[in-house]
């Protein structure tokens, strides 16, 4: 018997490998496929940690009839930041459909950052306003640079803020943006002043209550609400999710995870699950995205199994095609 070998994708090699625009791509196309009924993806497992707020997710999925399968592990610890540690540590198995054999192990926290940002791309794309030119980013961490970095590949952006209560990251985050996209970004005084200006607004906090007031954001702007993952935690207060349209990731993991849209429900301020689209039903065309110049969108996302196994497996293809990454005997 040949012995099984398998790729090892650092962080490095997966940015290598793949640009986000193939990045939204792929993501995309997996929206398309899990709301048409193409995908195996169970509800994921939460293994909390009390007492302190640390969570083990355990994320598997399949396209169907595509060649690889995966499964993520992450651990997202809310104690590390305060430990000068990043909040996630991931990683992603990727396995052969047919056979099972494993065919990649990479990094799951370069992967996440960039299927996260990835699939708020494939939101702005789709909610929008096509002249939209100015966006805002609430929290200074690791998602919020890939979500700017995604909302720049689909519009042109000329110019960004950014709000963190720590004003060093938020500094940080300003100096690192401005020179990698080529657009002035500049730390705001607040987040309100931030979104007052933005015509795209992305959250990407680990906020437990909202991170700017509902009267801060105007007519016509697109909100990407990436951060809250479980039903007690919203980044966007509730009057504001009560004025928009709602476009969530999943509605199914949204009804079980979705603080941001659990919270208004149980308070009756918007409709229920059936009255939000999902970006795939939108990204093929069986629901419509924005209406009119002057709504209010708002993409919420949990974050999707199957986000991580089409970026995994457009990393690995492209990898193996541009011969990157560390092959390893088992
Ligand atoms: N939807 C998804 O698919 C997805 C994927 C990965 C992570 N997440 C979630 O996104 C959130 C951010 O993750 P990260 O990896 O960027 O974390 P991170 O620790 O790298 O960055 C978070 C930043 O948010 C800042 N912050 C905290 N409270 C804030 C507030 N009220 N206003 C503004 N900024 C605030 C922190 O100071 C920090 O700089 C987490 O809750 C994480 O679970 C979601």
């Amino acid at each position: 018997m040949t012995p099984t070998t398998l790729l090892f994708l650092s962080a490095a090699d997966i940015r290598q490998a793949l640009t986000m625009s193939a990045a939204i791509a792929a993501v995309t196309d997996a929206f398309i496929r899990l709301s048409a009924g193409g995908a195996l993806a169970p509800p994921r497992l939460h293994l909390a940690l009390p007492p302190r707020d640390r969570t083990v997710l355990v994320m598997p999925a399949w396209l169907t009839g595509t060649d690889t399968l995966s499964v993520k592990v992450i651990a997202l610890y809310g104690d590390n930041p305060s430990r000068s540690l990043p909040l996630a540590h991931a990683l992603v198995v990727v396995l052969d459909a047919e056979t099972g054999r494993p065919r990649a192990v990479m990094d799951g926290a370069a992967l996440t950052a960039l299927r996260t940002g990835a699939a708020s791309g494939a939101a702005t794309a789709r909610l929008a306003r096509p002249e939209a030119d100015t966006a805002a980013v609430i929290g200074a961490g690791r998602q919020a640079r890939t979500q700017l970095e995604a909302v720049c590949v689909v519009r042109s952006i000329r110019r960004a803020t950014v709000f963190d209560p720590n004003g060093d990251a938020a500094a940080a985050f300003a100096t690192e943006m401005s020179a990698a996209l080529s657009i002035p970004v500049a730390p705001a005084r607040s987040a309100d002043e931030a979104v007052a200006a933005a015509g795209i607004v992305c959250t990407a906090t680990p906020s437990a209550t909202p991170v700017f007031d509902d009267d801060a954001i105007r007519p016509g702007t697109h909100i990407n609400a990436v951060g809250a993952y479980t039903p007690d935690r919203r980044e966007i207060p509730g009057a504001t999710v009560a004025r928009a349209r709602l476009v969530v990731d999943s509605r199914a993991a949204c009804l079980e995870e979705a603080g941001d849209l659990l919270l208004p429900l149980g308070e009756r301020l918007i409709g229920p699950p059936d009255t939000w689209a999902e970006l795939g039903e939108i990204a093929a065309g069986h629901r419509p995205g924005r209406q009119s110049p002057d709504e209010i969108t708002l993409f919420k996302s949990v974050g999707l199994a199957v986000q991580d196994a089409a970026a995994a497996a457009a990393a690995l293809h492209a990898a193996e095609a541009l011969g990157l990454g560390a092959r390893v005997e088992l």
